[in-house]
């Protein structure tokens, strides 16, 4: 029967049917996709190229880059192919072994083999080859298990997730007082190794730069130690890996490694405060921010007050906007804040004011992601905020190539 009868039977088949509950809707698309040899194809492009966009690059644990996920690879590569070897060494034994014992012509297929249940050679050998093998991984992995888990030379970060992002602090002076508040884009000297002290606000997280190193969790009530570096500058990208919600896949991170020099600079100018802007359009976004974000947003030097009265703390729900322009991300790094020309992305800045949870699913009831503000600013409200939004800090350090 053709492909083009099939359908026909099945659609006749289907016309019989009075009826449509859930059980023959799932019929129904079952039918349609075993007889549908375009459906078919279209299934197995969309799922090559599902698998080919595994490599794009950006998250590509095999392409490591730090100290840390090269260690993580090694080990990888060398328990990938022992594996391939006992998978071909199994493989060739089986085919050669069906070659080698079949039934031959003449042979009394009522006959077994010569049996060797007990055989005291064949055990030993099949359980000591496997315990061999493991405690050779086992060398080359504990050291290396331990050497992750020790202290860095580097500056020490706190990690804070959120739902949906990724906080960082700087305490310079180790006062226990964060002097830098960021988010979405860790910022790290090169070279070094950088200690992390990854902790949560709300639910399990877990922070994952997979050129840099492996995942760690990110625990409400607890402080996880763990360490990125990278030997040259550049951005490296991330994504949540812990189910934490509705905009988990939304929940990015970038690091921006920087040249020592560069480091420093950033570091000042991240230390500066904020203050009132000049521009007539930037005061009025400045005076409507004051009405509508502080609950939320803190701008050190302006608007320190709000957000649960703690400052330091950036917010309980958002991220600390003072040097908003130096990170080359916003909404959980979902967005470009720059165009490819280097131009400020006026149009994604001022559609995530205006409706964030259009932009990304989120529970604004719930504290869980920004509030929309369709309803309650005006076209010129909007682009007044986004001016003055445009004023708070410098350009970043590198852009995304
Ligand atoms: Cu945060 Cu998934």
């Amino acid at each position: 029967m053709s492909g083009w009868h099939k359908r026909v039977e099945s659609a006749k088949l289907l016309k019989k049917r009075k009826f449509a509950n859930e059980v023959h809707d799932t019929d129904m698309v079952q039918n349609r996709f075993f007889y549908n040899r375009n459906l078919r194809f279209a299934f197995l492009g969309t799922l090559l190229l599902f698998i080919s966009s595994c490599a794009s690059g950006r998250l590509d644990p095999l392409k490591p880059v730090g100290q840390n996920a090269k260690d993580i690879d090694g080990i990888m590569r060398l328990s990938a192919w022992m594996a391939i070897a006992v998978g071909l060494f199994v493989g060739a034994a089986v085919i050669a072994v069906i070659i080698k014992f079949r039934v031959r012509p003449g042979d009394d297929p009522d006959e077994l083999p010569e049996q060797i249940h007990g055989n005291k050679k064949a055990e030993l050998t099949w359980t000591l080859i496997p315990v061999v093998m493991l405690l050779f991984l086992a060398v080359a992995t504990i050291p290396s298990v331990f050497d992750l888990h020790d202290k860095g030379d580097g500056p020490t970060i706190q990690v804070t997730g959120q739902q949906w992002w990724w906080q960082f602090s700087y305490d310079l002076d180790e006062d226990g007082q964060s002097d830098i508040i960021t988010s979405n884009e860790i910022v790290i000297p090169v070279g070094q190794e950088v200690n992390l002290e990854i902790t949560s606000n709300d639910v399990i997280h877990s922070f994952w730069i997979p050129q840099l190193n492996g995942k760690k969790d990110a625990v409400p009530g607890r402080v996880h130690h763990w360490r990125i570096s990278s030997p040259v500058p550049g951005i490296f990208y991330g994504e949540c890996t812990e189910f934490c919600g509705l905009s988990h896949a939304n929940m990015q991170v970038r690091a921006v490694a920087l040249e020592a020099a560069d480091y420093k600079i950033w570091q000042e100018s991240q230390l500066a405060k904020s203050s009132i802007p000049t521009g007539e359009a930037a005061k009025r976004g400045y005076d409507l921010f004051g009405v509508h974000c502080i609950s939320c947003h803190v701008i050190n030097g302006v608007y320190e007050g709000a957000a649960d009265g703690n400052a330091n703390l950036a917010s309980g729900v958002a991220p600390n906007l003072t040097h908003l322009m130096s990170r080359t991300s916003f909404a959980g790094s979902l967005f470009e804040l720059y165009n490819e020309d280097q131009s400020v992305n006026v149009a994604d800045l001022r559609e995530w004011v205006r409706n964030a949870p259009g932009q990304k699913p989120s529970r604004p009831e719930n504290r869980q992601g920004m509030m929309s503000f369709a309803e309650i600013l005006n076209g010129p409200e909007l682009d007044d905020i986004v001016s003055y939004l445009q004023t708070l800090g410098g350009k970043p350090p590198l852009m995304p190539s």
